[in-house]
């Protein structure tokens, strides 16, 4: 059955949601096939996948390439997109002009806005058009350029008084959820009391309504630094190295391919698989 931002509402207090990034068709079914309940075409995709140094280079185009792409394997999950760097904050017809894109031409369900109370009107004006959005606060890394680094949010009252009123203005504005992404954890489990709609933490610990992972991350894909918080629950990488190797090894050997191609193999191919 598929998954909506009312299923979803459904959960909290009940079991905990499942999110997972996906940027591709692929990765989007295996995930759907686990379960997960939530596929969010992140703009992690610029510093995960297209060797960008941060999210903010990501553009909507990038963004509606990789969620159109989601979207094609017709997930049973939530698929959200997000709005990406600086889109949100230009005028209000430009940000209802990128939501309907993501919408209408990607095919996805809902999408995710990084920002606290002062986006929240417009955010209101865009869930009033019919467009679900998944609120982002704590550290949004689309500010990473003005913060100077990725840090921690909620680690004192003033800045939790403050995660308290934007989550309560992004429920009053029509968020089916929030992303708490680097909440402290005593901060996050305030946050999540004080509101009904679900939050779902990445790196916020265990009091949020649910948990979301950056795919490369939870796959052990990742190169390079891995947050401190992320855990791999495979190690595909060491997989993909040795496969890698393997194929190599075979071709420099002549042991790949065999000498005559097994029939089946050649009808495979002649189906466009
Ligand atoms: O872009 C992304 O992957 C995200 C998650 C970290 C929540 O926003």
């Amino acid at each position: 059955m598929k998954c909506t931002p009312h299923t979803l509402q459904q959960l909290k207090g009940k079991r905990p949601i499942v999110s997972v990034t996906a940027y591709d068709a692929l990765t989007a079914r295996y995930a759907d096939e686990a379960g997960v309940d939530i596929l969010l075409v992140g703009d992690s995709v610029g510093n995960t996948l297209l060797g960008l140094p941060t999210t903010v280079p990501v553009t909507l185009d990038m963004i509606l390439h990789h969620a159109a792409a989601v979207a094609r394997a017709q997930p049973s999950a939530l698929v959200v997109a997000d709005i990406p760097f600086a889109e949100a904050h230009f005028d209000f017809r430009r940000l209802l002009r990128s939501a309907q894109r993501l919408m209408q031409d990607a095919g996805v369900d809902a999408v995710k806005i990084e920002g606290g109370e002062t986006l929240a009107p417009k955010i209101a004006r865009l869930v009033d058009a019919g467009v679900p959005v998944w609120g982002h606060i704590g550290l949004q890394p689309q500010q990473v350029k003005r913060l100077g680094r990725y840090k921690k949010f909620g680690i004192n009252p003033a800045e939790t008084e403050q995660l308290i009123a934007d989550a309560r203005a992004l429920e009053a504005a029509g968020c089916f959820s929030i992303v708490l992404e680097l909440v402290d954890p005593a901060a996050a489990e305030a946050i999540t009391a004080a509101v009904r709609i679900p939050t779902v933490g990445i790196g916020a610990g265990s009091g949020c309504d649910g948990q979301v992972l950056v795919v490369t991350d939870l796959l052990g894909l990742t190169l390079g630094p891995v947050p401190s918080f992320a855990k791999a629950f495979a190690r595909a990488g060491e997989v993909y190295r040795e496969a890698f190797s393997a194929y190599r090894n075979a071709v420099l050997e002549r042991r790949f391919p065999a000498a005559s191609l097994p029939q089946k193999s050649v009808e495979k191919r002649g189906k466009g698989r």
